[in-house]
């Protein structure tokens, strides 16, 4: 029997890393095996490829390196840690996959989505999630939260969290076209709503997987 594969996808300040953690303790408490990842990241090459992306550079990545650099991680990760546990029964919860990478570099920065799918193909295998918690909020919610959450954790903007306004509705946008193409694996949840309403909601859909 093999684990089902749960990732969690929607913009920085949505909630996923919060409900990520509240979803492994409700399927631990099911008595499911639980392993939590996040991309890119979740090996040590993945990591470092992570803290790359991540670096104030005089040469920042062009579209097109960021596009393979962070399928380079996902395929890291997809091969030597998703699938290997996926095999072994355990449930494997991902903050992020490739539903980022069409959103990000598709809906966000002008890549064609066609060839982002056939590249994304490559590096994972033809992985694709059992269900996919979409975390929907509004970019004024999403802002304050990690505005509140930088000025908790002494932390700074990244690159793409610096990214316009423009650009985070495009994202929004993206996600929820993606949603509304694939219906039997999305699961739209309004994140803008309390927290004990959105694991309640995201709880009642992952039970359909039990
Ligand atoms: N439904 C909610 N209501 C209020 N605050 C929330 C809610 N969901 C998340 N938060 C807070 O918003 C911030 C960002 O959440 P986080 O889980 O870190 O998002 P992400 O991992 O998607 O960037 C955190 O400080 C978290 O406690
Ligand atoms: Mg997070």
């Amino acid at each position: 029997m093999t684990g089902k594969f749960i990732t969690f996808e929607g913009p920085e300040g949505g909630g996923k890393s919060t409900h990520i953690k509240l979803l492994a303790d409700f399927l631990r408490s099911k008595g499911k095996e639980v392993l939590v990842t996040r991309e890119p990241g979740g090996t040590r090459l993945a990591e470092l490829i992570r803290s790359l992306v991540r670096e104030e550079l005089e040469d920042p990545p062009v579209t097109q390196s960021e596009v393979l650099l962070f399928l380079a991680a996902r395929a890291q990760v997809v091969s030597n840690v998703i699938r290997p546990a996926l095999e072994k029964g355990v449930w494997v919860l991902c903050d992020r996959f490739s539903d980022s990478t069409f959103a990000y570099q598709g809906y966000g920065r002008g890549v064609e989505v066609d060839l982002l799918r056939r590249l994304n193909d490559f590096a994972t295998q033809g992985l694709v999630p059992d269900m996919t918690v979409l975390l929907d909020v509004p970019p004024e919610v999403s802002r304050s939260r990690l505005l509140a959450r930088q000025a908790d954790t002494n932390s700074t903007a990244d690159r793409i969290e610096q990214a316009g306004e423009d650009f985070h509705r495009r994202l929004r946008e993206g996600f929820l076209a993606m949603a509304k193409d694939e219906p039997q694996r999305f699961t739209v949840v309004d994140s803008s709503k309390e927290l004990e309403d959105v694991s309640k909601n995201i709880e009642e859909a992952v039970l359909k997987l039990l």
